[in-house]
């Protein structure tokens, strides 16, 4: 099949690698020239674990390539996936803007075009918006109707960064929504070769489901962080609590997001709860346990704030920004939090991310964390070795293979803080560090 992915990012690039391993001939397209100059050449604008090898297969046997040419990669495609950011505004509310002006574009091309083409949207989007706003968008501007000339079906996706390219395989579920059945049938057999349940949905539900699921993973990891900080509280261990409550998958379902940790964070769990909780506001509906799963969120932030502050030392190494092992993707990185922290109540704090030095080479993490990160930037350093001369007290902020190796490497008289639990990978207790877990 002919399919064209709409936006290279997190989800774009991944997708589009898949489809392609898939067997289908995929076309990317984005509004950033120097992501697909990377592309057609193999090489992933992104860091995301196997997806370098992947895209460099496919694109070796031309199942994939990338164009910045709208119209080429409309024409290509029998099917088009739109997988653009739909970030929060200040208020916390859903912004639309990307997903609507790419629509808008699709349809000025979409006017000319005479064959059936379904339009799917990856993209987390809230519920009644592709009723009342996109499809009716798409059919103002193209003068086209929605389920005659072309289809729209809503394909959430359920990947997770880091282990994006397994999650794509192996889906915990496959969710399609959509009005005509052409379009039903295309996306049927694009994901009939993964083998896992297709769940069909209205629009609606398939959008609530995705917040549905995100809103519960923050939950599950704010609720596991609070027992865990009741543990340590109590001298008790969190990680023995839960794991024994994870072993009850009759009761208390999967272990996934429940290990005592540090706080949530990345690209979706935050705004996501706040879409939901700025929509669910203006609708007079008041959910005070999905509003206080951000407030818990934000004590944890603190709690890790007071840990370092009641060690009584000043100069702070951070090792690991992301908010999670395997990624360069620093949007809402709890870490990144923390740090401001520090840094605001005089600590002198440097910070090294074996990924993040890695991903400088890439575009689009080198200027993000220019224009975003600027203060970050300049605290940011090079080796291990010069974070440890730094350093009068570590802060293990994610799991990234470098960072945990680096453990064996502090010497006596160092201290660590560990925000996610070394346990199994190297024993702080064989070297003679003074070691504090955030829940244990
Ligand atoms: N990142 C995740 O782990 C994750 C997981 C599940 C769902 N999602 C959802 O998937 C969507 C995409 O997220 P992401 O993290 O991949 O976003 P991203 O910000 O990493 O990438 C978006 C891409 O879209 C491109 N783009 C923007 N406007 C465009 C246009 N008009 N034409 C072509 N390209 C355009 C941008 O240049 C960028 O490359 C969001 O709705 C997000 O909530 C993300």
């Amino acid at each position: 099949m002919n399919i064209s992915v709409f936006g290279l990012g997190h989800i774009g690039c991944v997708s589009a690698a898949c489809y392609a391993s898939l067997g289908h001939r995929v076309m990317g397209y984005d509004i950033n020239h120097k992501k697909i100059a990377m592309i057609n050449r193999g090489l992933s604008p992104i860091f995301e674990k196997d997806l370098d090898q992947l895209l460099r297969e496919q694109v070796k046997t031309k199942h994939l390539q990338a164009t910045g040419d709208i119209a080429k990669a409309l024409k290509h495609a029998d099917i088009l996936f739109i997988c653009v950011e739909t970030p929060s505004n200040r208020n916390g509310e859903i912004d639309l803007s990307s997903v609507k002006r790419v629509c808008k574009q699709i349809s000025v091309l979409l006017r000319d075009r005479s064959s059936f083409l379904t339009i799917a949207l990856r993209s987390t989007i809230l519920p009644g918006m592709v009723e009342t706003q996109i499809i009716p968008l798409i059919e103002k501007e193209s003068g086209k109707t929605a389920g005659i000339d072309f289809g729209f079906a809503l394909n959430p996706e359920f990947l997770r960064e880091g282990v994006a390219v397994n999650d794509f395989m192996n889906p915990p579920r496959t969710v399609i929504a959509a009005n005509d059945q052409r379009s039903i049938t295309l996306l049927c057999e694009i994901y009939q070769a993964l083998d896992t349940p297709i769940f069909h949905l209205s629009f609606k539900e398939a959008s609530v489901l995705k917040y549905a699921d995100n809103a519960f993973h923050a939950l599950k990891v704010a609720f596991t962080n609070e027992i865990g900080r009741f543990c340590k509280a109590m001298g008790v261990d969190s990680r023995k609590v839960m794991d024994a409550v994870v072993q009850d998958q009759k009761l208390n379902l999967s272990p996934t997001y429940m290990k005592p940790g540090f706080a949530f964070g990345g690209s979706c769990l935050p705004k996501d709860l706040r879409a939901i909780l700025r929509q669910a506001q203006k609708l007079d509906t008041f959910l005070p346990l999905i509003d206080s799963i951000i407030k818990s969120n934000e004590e944890h932030i603190q709690h890790s704030y007071n840990l370092i502050a009641r060690a009584g030392k000043k100069h702070i190494g951070i090792l690991g920004l992301s908010f999670k092992e395997d990624t360069d993707d620093l949007r809402e990185s709890p870490i990144i939090e923390l740090v401001e922290r520090l840094v605001d109540n005089g600590y002198q704090v440097k910070i090294f991310d074996d990924i993040i030095n890695y991903a400088l080479h890439l575009d689009s993490t080198r200027e993000y964390i220019q224009k975003e990160l600027t203060h970050i930037s300049t605290i940011l350093v090079d080796s291990i070795q010069e974070l440890l001369c730094h350093s009068e007290l570590l802060v293990l902020g994610n799991k990234t293979y470098k960072h945990v190796e680096m453990i064996r490497e502090l010497r006596n008289g160092h201290q660590l803080i560990d925000l996610v639990d070394l346990q199994n990978i190297t024993t702080p207790a064989s070297i003679e560090v003074n070691y504090e877990g955030i829940c244990w």
